[in-house]
């Protein structure tokens, strides 16, 4: 597939082609040797890293005989939805007109559904209303046709993890024992809500346990992406140096949408040569314009939630929030306060925990801007 042409480089919303796709070689392989080899694979990792742009561009690097099909079930609420998702994905990733396509565009249509076209991208949308049963065996009968065909699948479905909210209760379960027998279809599953993801697939309780591979997608290399950034300034003829990228690197913590943001806007209002001044104002800018939202996340908090937050926020990552040091210098409550503001906090996904390399579970402030503004009040 070829890059699409955009004014900016340097996307925030969607994916648009491999020139504007830093790295993730090594995933991109692994994703695609899994599939080949029969493995399904689950993608986690904290959010805006860049899940979802990975699967995009493994979907775009398909190998000959494969077709990849990419399902977002985010506004999913039930099965049935679950299923009107599956089939417009697979009828918009398989034409009609398609010698395959004939086959699938009929048995959707012996469903009778409501078909549709989005009137901005012309593509079918499908829904269903039918009783739980018929939705389960029409799910089922989707793959027997995909498993039928004479290329092979990868589906990925992205938000995973909303499987969890559906009334109808462990649709895991049975999605297992149909997913586990197919040999021509292979599944990406991936998920923004990490401790959700976890809880599907590295629980031994879960049907899915030990069934996918697990992949937890770290940051960019800060090397890979400080030349990947320069190369498209100097693409459109506007020079960035390799300290200024350093400096805005470091201050996105290296957090895909946020780097990508900010370059967004330093790229829009340069003309020839980025200025440290430059880069600055653009920080800031987005700062200030995200403040009235910021206002609104301190109200919600407590006294002490947010002095704990404003805590870890200048400390960047904390290992122990309730040792001695990181209380007295910040001022902070009983450990037994600060264990209870923290899972508020988490539970308002406005500090994440995770694990560094060696292992070691660390707290830290989700939204990089809003860590940066923290650190500033
Ligand atoms: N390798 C990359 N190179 C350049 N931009 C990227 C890359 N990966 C992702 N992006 C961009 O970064 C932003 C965030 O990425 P993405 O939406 O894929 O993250 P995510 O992990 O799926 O987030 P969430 O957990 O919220 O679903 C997007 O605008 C995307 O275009
Ligand atoms: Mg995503």
């Amino acid at each position: 597939m070829k890059s699409k042409k955009i004014s900016n480089p340097f996307p925030v919303t969607a994916y648009y082609g491999k020139d504007y796709f830093c790295d993730r070689v090594a995933e991109t392989s692994t994703l695609i040797s899994n599939m080949q080899n029969g493995v399904s694979t689950t993608l986690i990792s904290i959010r805006r890293i860049g899940k979802t742009g990975l699967i995009q561009h493994v979907l775009a690097s398909m190998p000959v005989g494969w077709k990849g099909i990419y399902v977002d079930i985010l506004d999913t609420e039930n099965l049935n939805q679950f299923l009107n998702k599956i089939a417009t994905s697979i009828l918009a990733a398989i034409p009609e007109k398609s010698k395959p396509g004939k086959k699938i565009w009929n048995f959707f249509k012996s469903l009778r559904p409501v078909i549709s076209f989005d009137p901005l991208s012309g593509s079918p949308q499908v829904s269903f209303d039918m009783k739980q049963r018929d939705v389960e065996s029409g799910i089922m009968s989707v793959f027997d046709i995909l498993e039928d065909q004479d290329f092979r699948v990868l589906i990925a479905i992205d938000e995973f993890q909303q499987i969890l909210s559906y009334p109808e209760g462990s649709v895991d379960a049975w999605l297992r024992s149909k997913i586990q027998l197919m040999k021509n279809v292979h599944f990406v599953f991936s998920g923004s809500q990490q401790h959700l993801m976890a809880d599907l697939f590295a629980s031994p309780a879960r049907p899915f346990f030990r069934s996918t591979q697990i992949m937890k997608l770290q940051k960019i290399d800060k090397e890979m992406y400080r030349n990947f950034i320069i190369s498209l300034f100097r693409k459109g003829n506007k020079e960035m140096s390799p300290e200024i990228a350093n400096a805005i690197l470091e201050w996105a913590e290296i957090h895909t949408f946020y780097v990508q943001q900010l370059c967004n806007r330093v790229y829009a209002v340069t003309e020839k040569k980025v200025s440290d001044d430059l880069w600055k104002t653009q920080a800031f800018g987005l700062l200030k314009e995200q403040e009235t939202m910021f206002y609104a996340f301190r109200n919600i908090l407590t006294r002490s939630q947010w002095q704990l937050i404003r805590g870890i926020a200048q400390e960047g990552i904390v290992y122990q929030p309730s040792s001695k040091a990181f209380i007295n210098k910040h001022r902070l409550g009983s450990s037994a306060s600060i264990h209870r503001s923290l899972g508020a906090l988490l539970g308002y996904e406005l500090v994440y925990k995770d694990y560094d390399s060696s292992g070691k579970l660390y707290y830290s402030v989700y939204d990089v801007f809003f860590k940066r503004w923290c650190q500033d009040q």
